[in-house]
């Protein structure tokens, strides 16, 4: 593409690689298929008023029937990664016990024609859908979801792990608590003021407790995945900086410290108050395993202003007039990705990075004549965080990858269909897929290792 700048000189380091990502329940559809059973997305969805429009995934982008011709899409752009997830309920249908080989052979099938595509497989062990069966069990409030997990997570390394090479535990364990159990706008709904901090200490305990399992039964890599969105105070005064510590201690270092450090923020007290348990000391040895690389995945920053009102953390977003936003109101700030991997780098002891997820959703105007789906947009974010990336790398942080989200338009959760995360654009009445714009500029990025961002040494 004439926009963008030509150099020879990359210094994206070797063997960085350079992939997208998915996740299940947003693209599969087919979600009773073959024996799978009912997950608490599943039935969210299907419970009037959780979804923008009604939207479920029950067909999405019907990937569990499409999957070939997906792989082969991935192909044609040179992806030489992809980061999937897998459905728990599909594999263990009732979420422990008895396995589903029909849904065990799908990702066995994926994993095998992504190999023979040069395509190497990162699977996520949980991206959100969860057995309904265990959600009536208290999901993850309930202590017992850390040996269900294990188990679980068992099956999946016998299985694949010849296979694959790199594994995450859970996507954005944060997500799962704030929305699900404090704000309820995703499954399972909840509303607490006490669940959210039990939640995510069991989501934290799984992702140890799957650590110590992947070191018995697993020869390969595994991490976790973070959403980080590094937090800036709107002014100096005292109220606005205590109020930035705690916005990062809720967000940021609620998950990233006990991980690497075996200890929560002193901040969540302040944040959670009674709320706030108490833990013993074998929950932090068994969350702070050594892991072999995290995941981080960057969608935008925040500009922290105290206020009394919004419970718990007692802050609010201070609008960015003049900076741009994504249909989804991010703001656009590149910057605020090589500050947080410097930050990650620096506090954890330069552990190796993956950029697991990084995108933006944006209207897309109409397939041009010649049909070209044209996301300047798009483009101009995904330059712009890559050479944040490359900025990162440059200051010696040990990063290791990108994944662009998403490959696929796709369902966005609690917005259904009506955001567009996709490099390749979704007809869901027809299931078309066709490349954007921003396909084709990052198959270039691809193509020439980083050097088509024009960035130089
Ligand atoms: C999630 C994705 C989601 C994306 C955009 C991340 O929080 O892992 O599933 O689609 O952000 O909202």
């Amino acid at each position: 593409m004439a926009d963008i700048a030509e150099s020879s000189h990359s210094t994206f380091p070797a063997g960085f690689l350079w992939g997208c990502a998915t996740s299940a329940y947003q693209i599969e559809g087919s979600p009773l298929a073959d024996g799978a059973g009912v997950s608490n997305w599943h039935r969210f969805v299907h419970t009037p008023g959780r979804v923008r429009d009604g939207d479920t995934g029950d067909v999405a982008c019907d990937h569990y029937r499409r999957w070939r011709e997906d792989v082969a899409l991935m192909r044609t752009l040179g992806m030489r990664a992809y980061r999937f997830s897998i459905a728990w309920n599909r594999v263990l249908p009732e979420g422990r016990g008895r396995v589903n080989p029909e849904g065990l052979a799908f990702y066995d099938r994926l994993v095998d024609a992504l190999l023979e595509n040069g395509i190497q497989p990162m699977v996520t062990l949980h991206h959100w859908d969860l057995p309904a069966a265990l959600d009536d069990r208290g999901g993850w409030l309930n202590p017992d979801i850390v040996d269900w997990f294990v188990d679980y997570a068992r099956v999946m390394f016998r299985k694949l792990d010849d296979r694959v090479g790199l594994w995450t535990t859970i996507n954005e364990p944060w997500v799962v608590s704030d929305g699900g159990y404090l704000h309820g706008v995703l499954a399972p709904g909840h509303r607490s003021q006490f669940e959210p901090p039990i939640a995510a200490h069991h989501l934290l305990r799984a992702h140890g407790a799957a650590v110590q399992a992947y070191r018995a039964d697993g020869r390969n890599n595994i991490g976790i995945v973070v959403n980080l969105e590094p937090k800036y105070p709107a002014s100096q005064g005292a109220d606005d900086l205590a109020a930035t510590r705690r916005a990062d201690a809720y967000m940021n270092r609620q998950f990233l410290d006990p991980v690497f450090l075996g200890r929560y923020p002193e901040e969540m007290h302040e944040v959670f108050g009674d709320a706030w348990p108490v833990w013993p000391d074998e929950d932090m040895a068994q969350i702070r395993q050594a892991i072999d690389f995290v995941g981080v995945n960057y969608y935008t920053r925040s500009v922290v202003r105290h206020d009394p009102r919004r419970w718990p953390q007692r802050v609010s977003g201070a609008p960015q007039k003049h900076a741009t936003h994504t249909e989804t109101g991010w703001e656009v700030y590149p910057q605020g990705l090589t500050d947080v991997l410097k930050w990650v780098s620096a506090r954890y002891g330069r552990p190796p990075i993956y950029i697991t997820e990084n995108g933006a959703a944006f209207y897309d105007p109409p397939t041009a004549s010649d049909g070209r789906i044209e996301d300047p947009l798009r483009v101009a974010y995904l330059r712009a965080h890559l050479r944040a990336v490359h900025a990162a790398a440059r200051q010696g942080v040990d990063l290791r990858g990108y994944f662009v989200w998403s490959l696929l338009d796709n369902f966005e959760w609690a917005h259904g269909y009506s955001k567009r995360f996709g490099i390749v654009h979704v007809d869901y009445a027809t299931q078309q897929r066709t490349p954007k714009d921003s396909a084709r500029f990052y198959a270039k990025v691809i193509a020439t290792h980083g050097a088509a961002l024009g960035v130089t040494a």
